[in-house]
C-alpha cells in the first residue's frame, strides 16, 4: 500500500507525529502524574520557550486553523463520507504503513506502540475493554495517510466555539484564529449551555473524536470517553472546561485520566511479538467489534 503524507513544510512541521508526544511527556512528566496543575505554572512557560522550533510551528498551525467552521467541516469530510471499510486488523496495518522519519533511537512502529500500551493494560489486570482501548486508541492516526496536515491529526485537543483555556499550551497562537475576533466565540460558554455536558460541545479535530465516531456504537462509555477525550490535556491533566461538563462527563474524565499514564508512559524498546499475541486479540477485538467497520 502506498503511504501518502501532506509533506510540505507548511502542513508537516513535525518530523514524525512522535515528536507531538515527546514534548506532551516533557511537559507532563511520569513524575508529576497526581500532583497539583496549579504548582507548575513556571516550568509551563519554560516548556513553551525551550519547545522546538517543528513544534512551536505545529502548534501555531493547530491553533491558527481550528476553527468551529474547520471542525464542522471536517465531520461533513470524514464523517458523513467514509472511505473505506477496514478490520481492525486492516486499519492496524493500514496505520502502520505511516512510516515517517521515525525517531533514531527507537524503531517501534504505530502498532508496536498500541500493543505495548495494550499490553501494559493487561498486565494490570483491567477489563478487557481497557485492553481494547489501549490497542486501538490512536488508529484514527491514519487521516495522516488520508491526506491530512499533521496539525489536524495531532495536537492537545480543546473546545471551539467558545473561550479558549489559558492553561491550553501556546494561547497566544490563538490571536491569529478567525473564532478569536468572533465575540460570540469568546465568552467562556461561547455558543453551548452551562453544564450542558461535553456531547454537545464540539472539540477540535483529530484521531481523538475521528475514531470516537468510527466505534461509538460498540463500546463501554468510558472506553468511548477514552478514546475521544485522551488529548483533551485542558481537561484531564489542567482541569479546565468543568463548566462544559456535566457529572457523567466529570466522572468519565476519571477513566480518562486513568488511561493517560499507560497511553504516554508505556514506552518499552522490545518489539511485542505479534504471533503470539494474535490470538488473544483476535478475539478480543470480535468480542466487541464486527468483523467490518467503516472509516
Ligand atoms: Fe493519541
Ligand atoms: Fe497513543
Amino acid at each position: 500500500m502506498e503511504t501518502r503524507q501532506s509533506n510540505s513544510p507548511d502542513n508537516a512541521p513535525l518530523e514524525n507525529l512522535e515528536e507531538w508526544e515527546d514534548f506532551v511527556k516533557e511537559r507532563y512528566p511520569e513524575s508529576l502524574v497526581g500532583t497539583n496543575p496549579n504548582k507548575k505554572e513556571e516550568q509551563f512557560r519554560d516548556y513553551e520557550n525551550t519547545a522546538r522550533p517543528s513544534v512551536r510551528e505545529f502548534y501555531r498551525l493547530n491553533h491558527q486553523h481550528q476553527t468551529l467552521d474547520f471542525v464542522q467541516a471536517k465531520h461533513r469530510e470524514f464523517l458523513d463520507n467514509r472511505r473505506r471499510e477496514m478490520s481492525i486488523w486492516e486499519a492496524l496495518e493500514f496505520l502502520n504503513t505511516l512510516v515517517d522519519d521515525s525517531d533514531p533511537d527507537t524503531d517501534l512502529s504505530q502498532l508496536d506502540h498500541l500493543l505495548q500500551t495494550a499490553e501494559q493494560i493487561r498486565k494490570d489486570g483491567h477489563p478487557r475493554w481497557f485492553i481494547l482501548t489501549g490497542l486501538i486508541h490512536d488508529i484514527g492516526k491514519i487521516l495522516c495517510l488520508f491526506g491530512e496536515p499533521q496539525w489536524a491529526v495531532v495536537g492537545d485537543t480543546f473546545p471551539v466555539g467558545c473561550a479558549y483555556s489559558d492553561k491550553i499550551v501556546f494561547p497566544r497562537f490563538f490571536e491569529a484564529n478567525p473564532d478569536f475576533t468572533n465575540p460570540k466565540y469568546q465568552t467562556r460558554l461561547g455558543i453551548y449551555e452551562e453544564n450542558r455536558g461535553l456531547d454537545s460541545v464540539q472539540m477540535s479535530w483529530g484521531h481523538d473524536e475521528y475514531l470516537y465516531n468510527i466505534v461509538k456504537d460498540y463500546l463501554p462509555t468510558e472506553a468511548l470517553y477514552m478514546i475521544r477525550y485522551h488529548s483533551f490535556y485542558p481537561a484531564h491533566r489542567e482541569n479546565e472546561y468543568g463548566y462544559l461538563m456535566n457529572d457523567e462527563d466529570r466522572r468519565m474524565m476519571d477513566w480518562v485520566r486513568k488511561f493517560n499514564p499507560y497511553d504516554l508512559y508505556t514506552k518499552s524498546h522490545t518489539k511485542p511479538d505479534m504471533k503470539e499475541l494474535r490470538p488473544f486479540y483476535d478475539d478480543l477485538i470480535s468480542e466487541f467489534l464486527p468483523a467490518k467497520l467503516k472509516w
